[in-house]
């Protein structure tokens, strides 16, 4: 999907970029920023936060949304994830799970790296064929 650099988008990248830097990573030293804009036009944000038991580490998604949901927000209507290196720092298989939780097929996805917006996606361009809420209903 194409996108546009509007002044709620840069305050979602300006927050993620801010959350990148408090990322707690001493095991792989690759720091992740998120942040999310929920229905209020809230913004939340979180880190990678790694742990000496190398599974129990959060990413820097689940930390954005746990922010939400503690705000007292569940819908998430636009994500942005901050990420270094030549790769894009595209949400893992877990965390595009944990978005699918709370935002639409259609909710846009930004990967970035310091420098900007490399590329956005939908989520159910992340995760197709999900499964959702939706899919519990009898
Ligand atoms: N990481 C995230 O925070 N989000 C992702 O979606 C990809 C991976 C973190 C987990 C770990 O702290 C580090 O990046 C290296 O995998």
């Amino acid at each position: 999907m194409t996108t546009t650099m509007t002044p709620a988008l840069t305050a979602l990248f300006e927050a993620a970029k801010a959350a990148q830097e408090r990322a707690y990573v001493p095991y792989s030293t690759f720091r992740v920023g998120a942040a999310v804009r929920s229905a209020s036009g809230a913004i939340h944000a979180g880190c990678n936060v790694e742990n000496a038991a190398y599974p129990v580490g959060n990413c820097a998604e689940a930390s954005a949304i746990a922010a939400m949901i503690m705000a007292g927000e569940t819908t998430i209507i636009e994500a942005l994830v901050v990420g270094d290196g030549t790769g894009l720092c595209t949400p893992c298989g877990g965390c595009r799970q944990r978005l699918r939780e709370f935002a639409a097929l259609t909710t846009p996805v930004h990967v970035a790296d310091r420098g900007g917006i490399r590329r956005s996606f939908t989520v159910d361009e992340l995760l197709p064929a999900s499964f959702g809420p939706d899919n519990l209903a009898s």
